[in-house]
């Protein structure tokens, strides 16, 4: 990853944020800390997400949201970056991304953007960024990067049962970077979070409050790390990645 990447044609207005969850505990990976911090090619991965996120040059900054117990984010040197700035997270992940959205209040324009993107997902493809603020440029809400389902998506009921199949023409996959309207995404997850709505990305909170976000088509290999066996596969995209931007031919999967 070494070539920047503008954000949208104008830098001025309107502004462009990134927020990033990281206060999560990681129970799915069972490991002995959370999940950002375990080490690939011996980086963190909060460290490999958060270096790929600011190649973005357009971006005015980067709030990062970690656990108020952490002790692992200071002993990044990321940590003393410009554009970064760290607040603490709340309980569920809705919770970090609106403390780091109040942060936010006096600093945006309702109509800036901005950008939510999951510490976990180091391998998020910067060209797919481009193509979401490209895209979404003149929308007044905002959208989210995805990609179409490969499997056969069965709803199972509580006892294991398969009671139905579902098209799966019209099922898509909800990645990050999210973006939205500040002012559209803030009023949309405090409503959500009011009506005590459960709510894991911030789309479903825009949708909740009446919007029809854009999907913007991105790579498949976008992954969350989520389990012990995303480990390896991270480890083998970020290295392939590291490949190509150093010149080898482009590989899409
Ligand atoms: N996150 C957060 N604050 C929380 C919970 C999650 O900032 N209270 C962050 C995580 O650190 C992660 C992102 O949101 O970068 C996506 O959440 P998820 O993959 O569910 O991470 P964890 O909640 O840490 O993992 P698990 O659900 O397995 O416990
Ligand atoms: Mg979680």
């Amino acid at each position: 990853m070494s070539k920047p990447i503008p954000l949208g044609a104008s830098y001025e207005s309107p502004q462009y944020w990134m927020i990033v969850p990281a206060a999560g505990s990681g129970s799915r990976m069972r490991a002995d800390k959370p999940k950002q911090y375990l080490t690939i090619n011996h980086k963190t991965i909060l460290e490999h997400t958060l270096e790929r996120l600011l190649l973005l040059p357009g971006l005015f900054g980067v709030v990062v949201l970690v656990s108020p117990d952490d002790p692992f984010w200071s002993q990044l040197d990321i940590m003393r970056h410009p554009k970064i700035v760290v607040r603490e997270g709340g309980k569920e992940r809705s919770d970090s991304v609106l403390n780091g959205l109040t942060f936010l209040r006096d600093r945006v324009q309702q109509d800036d953007w901005i950008l939510v993107h999951d510490a976990a997902r180091p391998c998020v493809d910067l060209q797919d960024i481009e193509n979401l603020v490209l895209t979404l440029q003149t929308h007044p809400v905002g959208g989210i990067l995805g990609s179409p389902v490969a499997d056969t998506i069965k709803y199972v009921d509580a006892d294991g049962s398969i009671e139905q199949t579902l098209d799966r023409e019209t099922l898509w996959r909800a990645y990050t970077p999210q973006m939205f309207r500040y002012g559209v995404l803030i009023s949309s997850l405090q409503s959500a979070l009011t009506a005590g709505e459960t709510i894991t990305d911030e789309a479903s909170a825009v949708e909740l409050a009446g919007y029809a976000p854009i999907m913007v088509e991105g790579r498949s290999d976008n992954i969350k790390v989520t389990r012990p066996e995303d480990l390896p596969l991270a480890a083998l995209l970020l290295e392939r990645q590291e490949h190509r931007s150093n010149g080898s031919a482009d590989n899409r999967s």
